[in-house]
């Protein structure tokens, strides 16, 4: 197994030297919950537990690692459980920081769940970062990021916040699952550490759960490898292999749902009945520059708003080819309603505070005939 310096070589080879007892291109699932040993402590090759460890998820979590420019992976059980492991290593009294609108189970587990253990957290705006420096108090332990964040596509400067972050003393954790190591690699601007709800993008397929985190540092490594096997809130062999086999396929997807992605957001953009629309891929987004400076281009995330004459429920009942459903990265075209479905769980009152309104529309744009969906969301826009 070699360092690929290519990501589209990379998606397919890292992680996995061929089986060497069987030559098998690709790897085996080792549905198996343990291991035998030779004598006491004789482990062969150091298996010893599942939960610990397996060469499945290995081959997996090797395979993010490369691809996100880290040292180590890890694998889990879900996104939600990737971040849940990575905020267990603040303890009570610390506090952490979160772009403005983050994924609303992020914003939920730390409201709900680690204030049970002292530690807490603000909503802050990242954008102008002599303002948010202000806002690194000697307990700000961590500073947790999505760009672009969920669900207005705002882009935070990962180098300007990873650099200050570090200057006082605090983890920069970005969640890339909006972007893939595809098209964005925090790590290569000064994050510590990388998560993604690898059920979007990385699966790519809507069909499995599953959540990964990157490290660059050893010794951060070592605490985050200590929770994951403490906890045991880790990925099966089979959806390991599931996204592996995802992965392979990541560039090409990519493509695909950004060129779809980037027309689309063009076509609302032009049209009348479209009151706004946020997409980092368009000049007019205000973080369109800084996006294009951290990642390959805009994303297949859309946000938009319809002119007030529409009524927004009866746009999500007229859609035909596009579903309304949670979930965002796979093949094929969702859209949501944040307000009440992946954001439900922020209070009204801050979500109007950010901007996510009754009205907004996400989109997550997938790989069919781009004619397609624009026929779709024309026809339900002209019967909403
Ligand atoms: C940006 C982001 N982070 C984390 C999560 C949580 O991931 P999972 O649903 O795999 O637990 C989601 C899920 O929608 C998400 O969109």
């Amino acid at each position: 197994m070699g360092s690929y310096e290519k990501i589209e070589t990379a998606v397919i080879h890292a992680g996995y030297e061929n089986d060497k007892q069987t030559g098998a291109v690709n790897v085996p699932i080792y549905q198996t919950s343990t291991y035998q040993q030779d004598g006491i402590g004789e482990m062969r090759g150091g298996w010893e537990y599942s939960r610990t460890g397996n060469p499945t998820r290995q081959a997996l979590e090797k395979l993010i690692a490369e691809l996100e420019h880290g040292t180590d992976g890890f694998a889990f059980a879900s996104g939600m459980a990737a971040l849940t492991a990575v905020l267990s290593l603040f303890e009570s009294g610390d506090k952490i920081l979160l772009s403005s609108n983050v994924y609303g189970g992020t914003f939920r587990v730390l409201d709900k769940v680690f204030n049970h253990f002292g530690i807490t957290y603000a909503l802050e705006d990242m954008t102008d970062i002599d303002a948010f420096e202000k806002k690194l108090a000697p307990d700000v332990k961590a500073v947790l990021i999505e760009s672009p964040a969920n669900p207005l596509l705002t882009i935070t400067d990962l180098e300007a916040v990873a650099a200050v972050a570090k200057k006082h003393g605090a983890l920069t954790i970005v969640d890339n699952t909006f972007m893939s190591p595809y098209l964005q690699r925090p790590l290569d601007f000064g994050a510590d550490i990388v998560v993604h709800s690898a059920t979007k993008y990385l699966g790519g397929h809507s069909d499995v759960v599953g959540g990964l985190a990157v490290v660059k540092d050893k010794s951060l490594a070592e605490r985050v490898a200590f929770i994951q096997n403490s906890t045991g809130g880790v990925l099966g062999p089979f959806d390991s292999f599931l996204l592996i086999r995802g992965i392979k396929t990541l560039a090409v997807r990519l493509d695909r749902h950004t060129e779809n992605a980037q027309g689309i957001a063009e076509w609302l953009e032009k049209n009348p009945e479209v009151k706004k629309v946020y997409y980092p891929g368009l000049p007019s987004h205000s973080g369109h520059e800084i996006n294009a400076r951290q990642a390959k281009n805009g994303g297949a995330m859309i946000s938009f708003e319809l002119t007030e004459k529409h009524n927004i429920r009866k746009f999500y009942k007229a859609l035909r080819l596009i579903v309304l459903a949670e979930s965002l990265g796979g093949v094929e075209s969702l859209v949501c309603h944040p307000a009440t479905m992946t954001h439900a769980a922020i209070p009204k009152e801050t979500r109007d505070k950010v901007g996510i309104t009754d009205n907004l529309i996400r989109f997550s744009v997938g790989i069919e005939s781009k004619e397609d969906l624009i026929a779709d969301l024309d026809q339900a826009i002209r019967n909403s």
